[in-house]
């Protein structure tokens, strides 16, 4: 049996859970010392979208993202292939904006590929706008795409 997904924050210990969940989500995946020192920096904070079993958690989405001096910025945003499509990516998308709000945020930002269609249109269904772009920014097997920078108003 198993229980109604709820986010909650995570911490440094969580790191090897979320660079599983990563890896799912990612073909260039994170490892846990990578994500750990992620956490580690100041104002960077995890969400974990926990999904309750009957002797476990599974996690099956994660933000992390740094809220410092005014701004913040999303790092990365997963959901589990399986839990797609059911509106958990901008559940966590808000709880992140209400969690930099609280820190000061006035505005949040991102980089995604201009071909990743599921990412951009959460982000735009959210209301980010496209600031700008970076060509070439990340390495494909047949060429390169570039990042579209976005920015949510937060004030
Ligand atoms: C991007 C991602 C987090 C979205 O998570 P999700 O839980 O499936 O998204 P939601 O169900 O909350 O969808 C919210 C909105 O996003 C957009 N969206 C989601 N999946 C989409 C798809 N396959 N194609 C186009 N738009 C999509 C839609 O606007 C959707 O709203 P709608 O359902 O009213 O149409 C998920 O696809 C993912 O983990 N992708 C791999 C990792 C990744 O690329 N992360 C972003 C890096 S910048």
């Amino acid at each position: 049996m198993s229980g109604a997904i709820r986010i909650a924050a995570a911490g440094p210990g969580d790191a090897a859970d979320i660079a599983a969940l990563h890896a799912l989500c990612f073909e260039a995946g994170w490892d846990g010392a990578a994500i750990a020192d992620i956490l580690a920096m100041p104002g960077a904070f995890a969400l974990v979208a926990e999904w309750p079993q009957a002797d476990d958690v599974l996690y099956v989405g994660f933000v992390l993202a740094r809220a410092a001096a005014g701004e913040a910025e999303i790092l990365s945003i997963g959901v589990a292939p399986a839990a797609r499509g059911a509106g958990l990516g901008l559940v966590l998308l808000e709880a992140a904006i209400v969690r930099a709000i609280a820190m000061g945020a006035q505005a949040l930002f991102l980089e995604v590929a201009d071909d990743n269609h599921p990412a951009v249109g959460l982000y735009e269904k959210r209301g980010f706008a496209r600031v700008g772009s970076r060509p070439g920014y990340y390495a494909r097997s047949d060429g390169a795409a570039s990042a579209l920078v976005m920015r949510l108003d937060l004030e």
